[in-house]
């Protein structure tokens, strides 16, 4: 995680690399920092907190630099302190230096150090970098950075500064993203492209370990064997979306409130009705690759995960298709087999999380073909995936996932019907199938004209410290993505369970203060979960149904009941998880919590 930023070139540079971590504050909001030159001399600023702190404290130092790197903080190792935050630099003030990623050897080289005499002044990694660029340093600044680089493990992404250069950047990236970016006179260096793209669209993507020495409109690039290498720029086409709150209080509610217009664009020109089928325009494989997939992997973390768990069903009982779907961090160190006929879908609304990235490399290496559903143009898994579907949410703000959830569910739900179609589906099921589609963006709107309903139950229920959600079959992963919001926003311990699996032992923990959400939508398992929920019922436990319109059997059952529009079981997840996403934008209002930047999370996860 972490942004880092820098720039060089005509432009204020302590302006320049504050907004450019603004907008890389997505990455991580602990703590944040600038350093630079100034008249050979480096000066820094720090702050414990959001950039807007550390732009206060900017301002009182009146800085001025002559180029400079910035940094936004999701804090690995050491606490998230102002002695933590970046940028780091050697005892004599001679370097500094910005950081993504994680130095797994940094025990070894900081005991090194210390042994040369070096005294470390934060917790971090990251410090031992700029000690040993400095210890190597005999007046060649590339060639102390090759040097240092050489004996470091991990991933990182490295933006470095040296108070006797300070007519360059050098940028350096290995299993971390990092962009460089080429503007006339001018040159940035960026976590991602979209911080700089207002003023340049003509980016270097670093990999693998190379550097490069960025100078005013010039660069630079070496490869790990120190050879200098040719790297063309690329031009990124899409502008930075901006995103406004309006009159919403948070981004999250804003965000909740988008969803009708935003499953529109999902399958916006992407329907074939009369022939009841999809079309994505950016899925390049050709018509063999996808009659003859035999098997398909999906993988995605957190809510991408659930994503991926709920089209797991979808496929195996619409397009008959075996399927198997993992959390990428687990998947990513066991020893895949992958199949022939095995096709990979790789779910992540960033496109930048670390382990979702480095399970799909390890599965193009072996030779498997990846599709990626992101949200994010020019991402890291849009530009290496095979093919890429974009979901057409629009940016999302909130750290906590609401608007491309259903965007997800809904892509993955077309591509199923493209799949069967392709396969034994007839056109009018086909048919039938788009129809329940088109009907979704009206039914989320007459979940969110029930906000005040999910507002005040939210409030009357928003002092309890646990909660289970529960469902069956496509309301089971529903469940865990309830659980999920109510976790991250509301700071509340909230499991999703499949309702089958209480009685083997989570029942134990039901009483009166421990409130279970039902989420009763999948009709063929009904009569099923309602059992479940009398036992619930007979140990006390309080129980908020969300349940389709004429639901019966629930009267006896159900403290409270969140009414949401009826569809098939393939789909109901999204207007049950809009109600899930109301309620937990609720209890965690009424608790005071920070709803769009939450504590300890960020919203793109570039580390393991
Ligand atoms: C969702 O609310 C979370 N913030 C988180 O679980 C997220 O879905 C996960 O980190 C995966 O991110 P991605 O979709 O960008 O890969």
């Amino acid at each position: 995680m972490c942004g880092i930023f820098g720039y060089i070139g005509s432009q204020n540079p302590v302006k320049m690399a504050l907004q450019g971590i603004k907008r890389l504050e997505y990455r991580g909001y602990d703590s944040a920092g600038i350093a630079g030159v100034d008249a050979g001399k480096l000066r820094f600023c720090k702050e414990a907190g959001k950039v807007a702190m550390l732009e206060q404290e900017v301002e009182k130092a009146h800085m001025h630099l002559e180029v400079s790197i910035a940094h936004t903080r999701w804090a690995t190792n050491g606490a998230p302190t102002k002695e933590n935050a970046h940028p780091h630099l050697d005892s004599a003030e001679s370097v500094a230096v910005v950081h993504n990623g994680i130095i797994e050897n940094y025990p070894e080289l900081r005991e090194t150090l210390i042994k040369q005499g070096v005294t470390f002044v934060s917790e971090t990694d990251t410090e031992i970098v700029p000690h040993l660029i400095a210890s190597l340093y005999q007046g060649d600044f590339l060639e102390a950075v090759r040097k240092a680089v050489s004996m470091l493990h991990g991933a990182y992404a490295l933006a470095i500064i040296h108070r006797d250069h300070p007519d360059c950047i050098i940028a350096v990236a290995h299993e971390s993203p990092l962009a460089v970016g080429i503007g006339s006179n001018e040159a940035f260096i960026s976590s991602d492209s979209q911080a700089f793209a207002n003023y340049t669209r003509d980016v270097l993507f670093l990999s693998n370990g190379e550097i490069a020495v960025v100078k005013r409109g010039h660069y630079e690039v070496f490869d790990v064997s120190n050879q200098q290498i040719t790297r063309d720029l690329q031009r990124i086409e899409s502008k930075p979306q901006v995103s406004l709150k309006g009159e919403y209080e948070h981004y999250t509610l804003k965000e909740i409130h988008e969803q009708p217009t935003v499953l529109q664009n999902a399958f916006a020109g992407r329907l074939r009705e009369e022939y009841g089928t999809v079309q994505f325009e950016e899925l390049k494989f050709d018509v063999n690759d996808l009659l003859s997939i035999e098997r398909i992997l999906i993988l995605g973390c957190g809510t991408s995960w659930h994503a991926g768990y709920l089209a797991a069903y979808m496929i195996e009982d619409i397009a008959r298709i075996p399927v198997q779907v993992e959390i990428s961090s687990e998947f990513r160190y066991k020893n895949p087999i992958v199949p022939h006929g095995t096709f990979v879908i790789a779910i992540s609304q960033s496109g930048e999380t670390a382990d979702t990235l480095a399970a799909t490399r390890e599965l193009q290496a072996k030779g498997a073909k990846v599709l990626t559903l992101c949200n994010v143009h020019g991402s890291t898994m849009d530009r290496e995936s095979d093919a890429c579907v974009y979901l057409r949410a629009g940016p999302e703000v909130g750290v906590c996932s609401t608007k491309a959830f259903t965007n997800q569910i809904v892509i993955l739900f077309l591509f199923t019907v493209m799949l069967a179609r392709m396969r034994h589906l007839n056109r009018q099921e086909g048919q039938a199938f788009l129809q329940a589609v088109k009907a979704l963006p009206q039914q989320v709107q007459a979940v969110l004209d029930m906000e005040k309903h999910i507002a005040d139950i939210a409030k009357r229920y928003a002092h309890h410290d646990n909660f289970f959600f529960l469902g069956r079959r496509y309301m089971y992963p529903a469940s865990l993505e309830g659980a999920l919001k109510l976790k991250e926003i509301s700071y509340i311990n909230a499991n999703g369970y499949p309702a089958g699996e209480m009685k083997h032992g989570p029942i134990a923990l039901i009483n009166e203060n421990c409130p279970t959400v039902a989420l009763c939508a999948n009709k063929q398992t009904f009569g099923k979960l309602l059992n479940n929920l009398m036992e619930v019922k007979a140990r006390n436990g309080k129980v908020i149904a969300i349940a389709p319109e004429g639901t019966e059997g629930l009267s006896d059952i159900a403290d409270e009941v969140i009414w949401v529009p009826e569809t098939i079981d393939e789909l109901a997840s999204v207007p049950t998880s809009v109600a899930a996403q109301l309620f937990a934008y609720y209890v965690a209002l009424e608790r005071g919590a920070e709803i769009d930047q939450p504590r300890n999370l960020a919203k793109s996860v570039t580390v393991e």
